[in-house]
């Protein structure tokens, strides 16, 4: 293999990075009552929660007082109508504080419900980086999974039927005043979604980390993301009811929202879009099944990196390529996430309009360490059919 390292691979210490994070960031097994107390602190009192059915029912751990309503059909992988039901709501609710109660499915609609009946804006016309011109209520963001650190997070993604890709909204005003991360929360995660949503989170830390506009800043929590993952989402899959190992996930999702704000992801995440919004498969899942292919692709200019996020990892580095993938995939695979395209039922016919449509997310791709053509996308499509 031709092991060489690209001048861009590694931002210099002197590259200009601007951070934004929560106000404040409560965490700890316990402390999703903290909610109530902080709205009650702030005189906030017409709450609206936005949450999945699971979540919406459980809403009284977060001990809210006052008039609050929930908006409890969040669906996976939101899109355009699920988005217009909560802000139908949020119209009639006009609240004070907004509450993302769920996994990134919640808080990313609790996003755009804080800002868009307020800002009089539509989602077309806030799609993109930094279009949204104020924000009516508080927000709030109580994660329920391990995986998209979208409580961290300017960014919210909504999926459009019409055109099947990603929305992607990105606004300082879809900040959250305060992040509630309670790993007590997550315990009843199923095992297969704990496994798809820390390999999510992983994703996120190992793309940052590769990045052409990575960042000593930010790979000091990318790093460390991985390693909690290479710790402890064995350990949360084999026994959902491990607190300590619930916690480094938490811990290991919140970072993986560090890397995404000033950094963001690349190929990983741009050739597992197509899988959600064409064929419905859950972001982590799909996540997981692509992340051997594109660290491996990645391996020749980011040698180093790489071999550090194996070790991370408890894998061992290698300078191949091939036992790069291996790793990684036999990582994936004896979590338990599913690792063939055919076995999620997408058409062979439809992976050169995938690639197509992978290969368009230039947001994300521009910023891969190496050039990945459609072609290129195309075989590794084929490799994981
Ligand atoms: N904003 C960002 O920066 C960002 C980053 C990554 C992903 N995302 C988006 O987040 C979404 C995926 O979020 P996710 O992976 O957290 O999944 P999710 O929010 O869709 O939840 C997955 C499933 O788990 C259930 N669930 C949630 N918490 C649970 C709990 N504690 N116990 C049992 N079941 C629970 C939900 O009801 C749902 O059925 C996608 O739309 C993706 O695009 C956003
Ligand atoms: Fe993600």
């Amino acid at each position: 293999m031709n092991v060489h390292r690209s001048p861009i691979a590694s931002a210099s210490l002197a590259a200009p990075i601007a951070i934004q994070r929560p106000r404040v960031i409560e965490f700890g097994a316990g402390v999703a009552g903290l909610a109530g107390r902080w709205a009650a602190e702030h005189g906030l009192s017409r709450i609206l929660v936005i949450a999945d059915a699971f979540n919406a029912a459980r809403v009284d751990v977060l001990e809210l007082k006052g008039e609050v309503r929930v908006f409890g059909t969040v669906k996976p992988e939101p899109d355009v109508a699920n988005l217009d039901a909560a802000l139908a709501l949020a119209v009639e609710v006009a609240p004070d504080l907004v509450i993302g109660f769920g996994g990134g499915s919640a808080m990313d609609l609790a996003k755009l419900v804080a800002v868009l009946p307020s800002s009089g804006q539509t989602l077309a016309e806030v799609v993109g980086p930094e279009k949204v011109r104020a924000r009516g209520a508080r927000l709030m963001q109580v994660p329920t999974t391990s995986g998209t650190g979208s409580e961290a997070g300017t960014r919210a993604l909504v999926t459009d039927p019409a055109t099947q890709n990603k929305l992607a909204v990105q606004s300082l005003h879809m900040l959250a005043d305060i992040a509630i991360i309670d790993p007590a929360l997550t315990l009843t995660v199923p095992p297969a979604v704990t496994a798809a949503t820390g390999v999510d989170a992983l994703a996120h830390c190992v793309e940052a980390f590769t990045s052409r506009k990575a960042h000593p800043l930010i790979d000091m929590y990318a790093l460390e993301g991985v390693s909690l993952v290479g710790r402890f989402l064995a350990r949360a899959v084999e026994n959902g009811a491990d607190v300590e190992a619930r916690a480094g996930l938490s811990l290991a999702s919140l970072y993986g929202g560090f890397c995404l704000g000033p950094v963001n992801t690349t190929a990983g995440h741009a050739v597992a879009y197509p899988l959600g919004t064409r064929h419905h498969i859950a972001h982590g899942a799909a996540n997981a099944l692509i992340f051997p292919h594109t660290l491996a692709f990645n391996a020749p200019v980011a040698a180093e990196k790489t071999a550090a996020i194996l070790s991370a990892l408890g894998l061992e580095p290698s300078p191949h390529q091939e036992e790069v993938f291996g790793a990684a995939y036999g990582y994936c695979a004896k979590l338990g996430c599913e690792m063939r395209l055919s076995a999620l039922h997408v058409p062979r016919a439809d992976l050169p309009e995938m690639a197509r449509e992978a290969h368009a997310i230039r947001r994300l791709l521009d910023n891969n360490p190496r050039d990945i053509s459609r072609e290129e996308i195309l075989a590794l499509y084929e490799k994981a059919y």
